[in-house]
């Protein structure tokens, strides 16, 4: 059976030039980075060649970048590294639970949280960013690319808040690196989480961009690993895959690969608009992320429709993979605005560098025949059509 996967927000493949990058750290170049003789010498140099990959891409200095085990690690050693008892936290409603359910735990530790609202489109307004500014706030997180819808948040207006006022200012990135183009310094963020596996390097490496300067309390101790920010024997093979893959993201940046892929995700989503009744595109009014559309389809059950479309081949999802079974309806779509039936009528498609345009056709195919014989057997639809 074709099976086509509309699910690169959760994970993405390694690409055949990632893995083949990172063969040699598994085998011939096995050393301990940290060792002196050569076999360590050769992956030290591997692991500040991927340093410097991604230096380049986020346009700053190699040594303010610590490599991590992915996004989740990346936001909890922002928020945790900076914020203490009596500390206050920014957030938004919108967070991926790394950031929300860190900032949680903070509130538990005695760090007073805000968390600020976002409009019917997804995006913070920056001026609720300025009005929750306490004396004794000490962190601002707010993401740049929502992880289920693509909204993409003003972190640039928010970033100059944030040095008027002298606060930290920390992005979870995951869904923006590759996406669309990061520059620390222009965005004004002093801590930017990303993750390996978002763009097509393996699960379970990622970075954090801390600026040089910042007093960041690490969350494990042991060895002098990364400057004393992350104790921890590195993940050589992950940490050269990530900066194989960061390599990639940059070169297809600067050809147009945001672009294409803005043109493959919009042909998806007009085509499902002019096919479908009752659905429409959550997140439509703010600017996005290239990659992803999320649409509703009014009177179904979300879940019910990703089994019917994996059973054909197609694999898509209701959003956070994390809380994907829950019962629960999205708190992004529910911050938005949406009601619950319609956030829990919500699918997520998410493309990546492996999609083509036969892929969205495929789905273009599939998606109005599945949503048709759903409704078919939907009472909340059947009563819709009687009554209207
Ligand atoms: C916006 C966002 N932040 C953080 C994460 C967590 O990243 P990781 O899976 O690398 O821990 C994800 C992954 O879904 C994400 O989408």
């Amino acid at each position: 059976m074709r099976r086509i996967y509309f699910d690169n927000n959760a994970t993405t493949p390694v690409l055949p030039e990632v893995l083949a990058a990172m063969m040699p750290y598994f085998s011939d170049a096995f050393g301990n980075a940290s060792s002196i003789h050569h076999h360590g010498q050769e992956t030290r140099a591997a692991v500040e060649r991927a340093r410097e990959s991604v230096a380049e891409l986020l346009h700053c200095r190699p040594s303010e970048i610590v490599f991590t085990s992915g996004g989740t690690e990346g936001d909890n050693l922002a928020v945790f590294g900076l914020a203490r008892a009596g500390d206050h936290v920014i957030t938004t409603s919108v967070e991926h639970h790394a950031v929300m359910n860190a900032c949680k735990r903070a509130g538990e530790m005695g760090v007073e949280v805000t968390s600020v609202p976002v409009d019917a489109a997804g995006l913070v307004d920056p001026e609720d960013v300025r009005r929750a500014l306490r004396p004794n706030t000490r962190l601002i997180t707010m993401m740049m690319a929502n992880n289920e819808t693509g909204v993409l948040e003003p972190v640039e207006e928010v970033g100059r808040i944030a040095a008027e006022a002298d606060v930290y200012f920390h992005t979870d990135a995951v869904q923006a690196v590759g996406k669309v183009p990061v520059d620390v310094a222009r965005l004004g963020v002093d801590l930017l989480a990303l993750s390996g596996h978002k763009i097509h390097a393996p699960q379970g490496v990622g970075a954090l961009y801390v600026r040089g300067g910042t007093k960041l309390t690490p969350m494990m101790f042991g060895g002098s690993h990364e400057r004393f920010r992350r104790a921890g024997t590195e993940n050589v093979a992950g940490i050269v895959g990530l900066g194989k893959a960061v390599e990639m993201a940059r070169e297809s940046l600067a050809s147009g690969g945001a672009e294409k892929m803005a043109a493959l995700r919009d042909r998806l989503e007009t085509g499902l608009l002019a096919e479908i009744e009752s659905a429409g595109v959550n997140g439509a009014g703010a600017p996005r992320a290239p990659n992803t559309t999320n649409v509703y389809f009014d009177y179904l059950e979300g879940e019910a429709m990703i089994i019917a479309l994996d059973l054909k081949g197609l694999a898509v999802s209701t959003g956070a993979a994390c809380s994907s079974g829950a019962i629960e309806p999205s708190h992004v779509l529910t911050a938005m605005g949406l009601r619950p039936e319609r956030a829990r009528a919500s699918i997520r498609f998410s493309l990546g560098k492996q999609n083509s345009a036969d892929d969205v056709e495929f789905a273009l195919a599939l998606v109005p025949q599945v949503v048709a014989r759903l409704r078919e057997l939907s009472p909340l639809y059947k009563k819709r059509v009687a009554v209207g």
